[in-house]
């Protein structure tokens, strides 16, 4: 294993104090933790099931994988096999060991975004291999790649890909027996445009061959205290996942799997959270934008990625004299680093005294 880097939110403890210490606390718009409500049909669900003495199946019930082909069916345009749908313990647990259960060996690159959650460059070097982080895959050399990531909409930049953007990356990974891991935790957060799937057919031609597509519902079901998701995608690829997985015990307990499969039959309650979402957003963005910052990208997802000009953690520093905790660009790596990340995620009253703030 690589050297691991030093955790991102620890070096903004200092900023999160000096924003606490605001008469009228802290607007917290840093890490994208949600804070609504978990939705009533699905706490039902978790208490239903929590008699369940028993060790539950690392492939997930049968309802479970037929929700989530069924919503990917349903909302995403995805003709998902529910044989090729596996629940993951929250999302983040896969992206950081998804290299080391494909078998990526060290030396081989794994390939993620200039500007990514961090996550993936930690599953890299968790396998021994070497992260890398680029936009450019036509430059890389002719060495084989194992493994591909993705993300769209992207954490940090709310940046959508379109379709012909996905299907070059998926011919090219085709042509060298890449795995593409396509990280669509904010899919259904698109506010100016529409992300699209990699299992789409106009964007994979159909085939899941090489693909996988990985859903968390902590964003848009509010149950990131669950650790709740799911991967689908080329069945090859998810009985290899499941049988390692099964030998080492990465298993989604019970009774989450039970309230997931409850999350993932009701479209209500994520229709729901979006507008809350977009409250928030259509009143902090123009905040931002006339106290100086300029918004790029954020066409989708729970962040605005925004700039006055000045070195990122001046930033942090400007906002946390106001009391809002905000996430420096260079955490997501050195092109971002005049960035902020702006969380849309705290409660309607936070968010009111943020945008007070930027007055
Ligand atoms: C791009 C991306 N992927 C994965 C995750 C992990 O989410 P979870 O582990 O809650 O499913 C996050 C969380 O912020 C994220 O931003």
């Amino acid at each position: 294993m690589k050297a691991l880097p030093d955790f991102p939110w620890d070096r903004l403890a200092p900023y999160k104090e000096r924003a606490s210490a605001h008469p009228g606390g802290i607007t917290d718009l840093s890490v994208g933790t949600p804070v609504d409500p978990v939705p009533e049909s699905v706490r039902q669900a978790l208490a239903a099931a929590s008699d369940s003495p028993g060790y539950p199946l690392t492939y997930g019930t049968a309802r479970l994988r037929e929700a989530a082909a069924n919503r990917l069916r349903r909302t995403h345009g995805v003709a998902a096999d529910p044989a090729a749908v596996l629940p993951t313990i929250g999302s983040k647990e896969l992206v950081a060991w998804l290299p080391t259960l494909l078998g990526v060996r060290p030396g081989q690159r794994v390939i993620f975004p200039e500007l990514a959650y961090p996550t993936y460059d930690v599953g890299a070097r968790l396998a021994g291999a070497e992260p890398y982080a680029t936009d450019g895959l036509l430059a890389l050399g002719p060495e084989p790649v194992p493994l591909v990531w993705v993300n769209s909409p992207s954490n940090p930049t709310g940046r959508v890909l379109p379709a012909e953007h996905l299907r070059k990356v998926v011919s090219w990974a085709r042509e060298r027996g890449a795995v593409v891991a396509s990280d669509e935790c904010y899919i259904d957060l698109g506010w100016e445009e529409s992300p699209i799937s990699i299992l789409h057919p106009d964007v994979c031609g159909g085939s899941h061959e090489g693909l996988l597509a990985v859903h968390s519902l902590s964003k848009r079901s509010n149950l990131a205290g669950y650790r709740a998701a799911f991967v689908a995608g080329d069945p090859a690829l998810i009985k290899a996942l499941l049988e390692v997985r099964k030998h080492a015990g990465m298993i989604m307990p019970a009774p989450v799997q039970a309230a997931m499969t409850a999350a993932l039959d009701d479209d209500a309650h994520v229709a729901e959270q979006r507008e809350r979402y977009a409250a928030r957003r259509a009143a902090l963005r123009p905040a931002l934008t006339a106290a100086g910052w300029q918004i790029e990208h954020s066409e989708a997802g729970l962040y605005l990625w925004a700039s006055n000009g000045a070195d990122c953690w001046e930033q942090v520093a400007e906002l946390a004299a106001k009391g809002i905790l905000v996430t420096p660009g260079d955490i997501y790596g050195p092109t971002g680093s005049r960035h902020i990340r702006v969380a849309i995620t705290a409660s309607d009253e936070r968010i009111d005294a943020a945008v007070s703030r930027l007055q």
